[in-house]
């Protein structure tokens, strides 16, 4: 598909991974046609957009994956992580265990995926300041530690999203 499409000038897939809950769809969906939902509708199956960004007078296009993080529903499989050169590992900054569990995010796509994978920790909710259980300062020294860079976001208030995502596509190429 790449080859055929002549309508861009570099192509990257792109995908979400965390906990359910923590709002890889809504940051997805933010991102790519400013919407948000309030309700919690748990992602089925394999979705994903595209969003073509303009950077250095270059059209880049990046394909977003987003999946369950649930378990029971997930449905992360090799397909999932093939061909992607960059993944977004979120957490819910009001969750403490979604944190936690990044360490497990991680090891998974250190055994399945592509080394040189560009890679991004994001603290997201970052809106709901009176129940922040994972200070700003935790997550950072977290992901120095393991050579991520970071970032928090809210899909809400449409704060940090765009950044987040493009700062990814920046180091890519
Ligand atoms: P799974 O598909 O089950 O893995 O969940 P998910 O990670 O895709 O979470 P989703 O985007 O569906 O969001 C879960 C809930 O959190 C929803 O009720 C959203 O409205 C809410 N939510 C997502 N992002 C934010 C945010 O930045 N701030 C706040 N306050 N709520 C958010
Ligand atoms: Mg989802």
């Amino acid at each position: 598909r790449r080859e055929e499409d002549h309508t861009h000038d570099h192509f990257f897939k792109l995908i979400l991974i965390g906990d359910s809950h923590v709002g890889k769809s809504n940051l997805l969906s933010r991102f790519c046609d400013n919407k948000f939902t309030l309700e919690f509708n748990s992602t089925i199956g394999v979705e994903f957009a595209t969003k073509t960004l303009h950077i250095d007078g270059k059209h880049i296009m990046v394909q977003i994956w987003d999946t369950s993080g649930h378990k029971k529903v997930r449905a992360i499989t090799d397909a999932y992580y093939r061909g992607a050169t960059g993944a977004l590992l979120v957490y819910d900054v009001t969750k403490h265990i979604t944190f936690v569990n990044i360490q497990r995010w991680l090891a998974d796509l250190r055994n399945h995926a592509d080394p040189n994978m560009v890679l991004t920790l994001i603290g997201n909710k970052s809106d709901v300041r009176h129940s922040v259980t994972v200070l700003t300062e935790v997550g950072k020294s977290f992901a120095e530690k393991e050579s991520l860079y970071f970032i928090e976001t809210s899909a809400l208030r449409d704060t940090n999203v765009e950044k987040a995502f493009t700062e990814v596509v920046d180091r890519m190429y």
